[in-house]
C-alpha cells in the first residue's frame, strides 16, 4: 500500500481537498515518498520522479486517457483528447501536420498583425489583456479571425471558473459552437475547413485558458524581471514562466490492466497521475526550483524532468502554436513594470494566477 496525505475515512477520503486545494495536497503527498495514494471516489496513485513520468507518458496501452479526468468535461471529452491506442495514432497522425513548426510559422504574421490591434497603452491587468490574445490567436488559426470573438468567449468562459462550473454539460453553448464551426467549415475559413468538427472544439478547450494564463505570468515575470525581458531572453523566460506555472499540473489516466512500478502492484482501474507541477518543484531534479531562474534553460534539462506540455506520444498538439503565441505577444512589448498583483497559483480546471496582475507599459519594443 501506498502512504495518503490525511483525508477523510470513507471512499471519498480526498476528493473534497482535491476539490478545494489540490495543490496542496499534491505537495503534502509529495512529502511521503516519489508516489503517493488518493482517494477520489475512485484509487489514484500520484507520481513525479523522471521514472514515473516515462512510464506513464510512454506506455499508452496500460495508460489510456479514455476515463480519465478529462473524461469528466464536456470541453476536454472528445477528439485526440480522450481517444485511446490504436484510434490515437492514427487521429494525431491526420492532425500533426497542422499544428508543427512550419505550419505554426506560417501564422504568426497574421497574428502579429491581429495582436497589434490588441496592444494596450498605459496601465492594464494581464490576465485579461492575456485572454484577449489567447481567443484571438485560436481565432485566427482555426478561423481565419472570422469567429465573432464574444461568441468564442462566452463558449470558453466556464474554463475559467471555479468548479463546478467547468465540468456541468452545456448542451445550448455546445450546439452553438458547432454551428458555427460547422458554418466556418462550409465557408472554408482556417484550420476548421479540413479538420473534424469534433477537433476543433476541443483544441479550442485545450488551447484556451492554457495559453491565457502562460501569457499572464510571462507578463508579469517580465516586468519583474527585466534582464530576461529581451528578444533572446523571452524564450527562456517563457520556458521558466512555464516550468514554476504549468497550467495543465496535474495529467489522469485509468490503468487499462495491472501494472508495477518500484516493486509495487497496481490494479486495473485506478487513477494514474503524474505532476508537472510537482516535478518542476522537486529538489531532486532542479537547483533551487523556487527560484525564478530562466538561465537554467541554457543548461541540461533533466530527462523526464521538465513537461508543461507533457511528453511522449500525447505531447500537447498546439505546444509549437502555443509558444509562437507567447512569444509574438511578449514581443510587443518594450519595458514593462509590475504594479500590483498576486501571481501565486491557484488551481481551477488549469493552473491560474490568483489576482488581478496589473502592469503598466513604459516603451513599446522598438
Ligand atoms: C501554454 C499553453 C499550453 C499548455 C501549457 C498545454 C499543456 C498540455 C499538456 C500538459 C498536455 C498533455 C496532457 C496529458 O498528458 O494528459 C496537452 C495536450 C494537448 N494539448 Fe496542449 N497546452 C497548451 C496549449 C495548447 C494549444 C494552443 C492547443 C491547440 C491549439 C492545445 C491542444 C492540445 C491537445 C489537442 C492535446 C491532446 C494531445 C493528445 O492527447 O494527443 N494545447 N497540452
Amino acid at each position: 500500500m501506498l502512504l495518503e496525505p490525511a483525508g477523510y475515512p470513507t471512499r471519498f477520503g480526498h476528493l473534497p481537498r482535491w476539490a478545494g486545494e489540490p495543490l496542496k495536497l499534491l505537495e503534502e503527498g509529495a512529502k511521503l515518498g516519489s508516489s503517493f495514494g488518493l482517494r477520489l471516489g475512485r484509487r489514484a496513485v500520484v507520481g513525479y520522479s523522471p521514472q514515473w513520468n516515462r512510464m506513464l507518458l510512454s506506455d499508452l496501452e496500460t495508460f489510456r486517457s479514455g476515463g480519465s479526468f478529462s473524461s469528466l468535461t464536456p470541453y476536454l471529452s472528445g477528439g485526440i483528447i480522450t481517444a485511446d491506442v490504436p484510434e490515437h495514432r492514427s487521429r494525431r497522425q491526420a492532425l500533426d501536420p497542422s499544428f508543427h513548426a512550419k505550419a505554426v510559422r506560417g501564422l504568426r504574421e497574421r497574428l502579429q498583425e491581429a495582436l497589434q490591434a490588441l496592444l494596450p497603452r498605459g496601465e492594464f491587468e494581464a490576465r485579461a489583456w492575456a485572454s484577449q490574445v489567447a481567443l484571438t490567436a485560436l481565432n485566427v488559426a482555426y478561423f481565419d479571425a472570422r469567429f465573432p470573438l464574444p461568441e468564442l468567449a462566452a463558449f470558453l468562459a466556464p474554463l475559467n471558473r471555479a468548479f463546478p462550473a467547468p465540468l456541468l454539460p452545456r448542451p445550448l453553448r455546445f450546439a452553438s459552437a458547432r454551428h458555427r464551426t460547422a458554418q466556418m467549415r462550409a465557408e472554408g475559413h482556417g484550420m476548421a475547413a479540413h479538420l473534424p468538427p469534433e477537433e476543433v472544439l476541443v483544441g479550442l478547450a485545450a488551447g484556451y485558458d492554457t495559453t491565457a494564463h502562460t501569457l499572464a505570468w510571462a507578463l508579469w515575470h517580465a516586468a519583474n524581471y527585466p534582464q530576461w525581458h529581451t528578444p533572446e531572453g523571452d524564450l527562456l523566460l517563457i520556458k521558466e514562466t512555464l516550468r514554476l506555472y504549468p497550467p495543465g499540473f496535474v495529467g489522469s489516466r485509468r490503468a487499462g490492466r495491472g501494472f508495477e512500478f518500484a516493486g509495487k502492484s497496481f490494479p486495473a482501474g485506478v487513477w494514474v497521475l503524474y505532476s508537472s507541477y510537482l516535478t518542476h518543484r522537486d529538489k531532486s531534479q532542479w537547483e533551487r526550483p523556487l527560484e525564478f531562474n530562466p538561465l537554467r534553460f541554457t543548461g541540461r534539462i533533466p530527462a523526464w524532468g521538465y513537461l508543461p506540455f507533457g511528453g511522449g506520444e500525447r505531447i500537447c498538439l498546439g505546444m509549437h502554436f502555443a509558444q509562437m503565441v507567447l512569444e509574438a505577444a511578449l514581443s510587443l512589448f518594450g519595458p514593462l513594470q509590475a504594479l500590483r498583483g498576486d501571481p501565486s497559483p491557484k488551481p481551477l480546471l488549469t493552473l491560474a494566477p490568483r489576482g488581478e496582475l496589473w502592469l503598466r507599459v513604459r516603451a513599446k519594443r522598438p
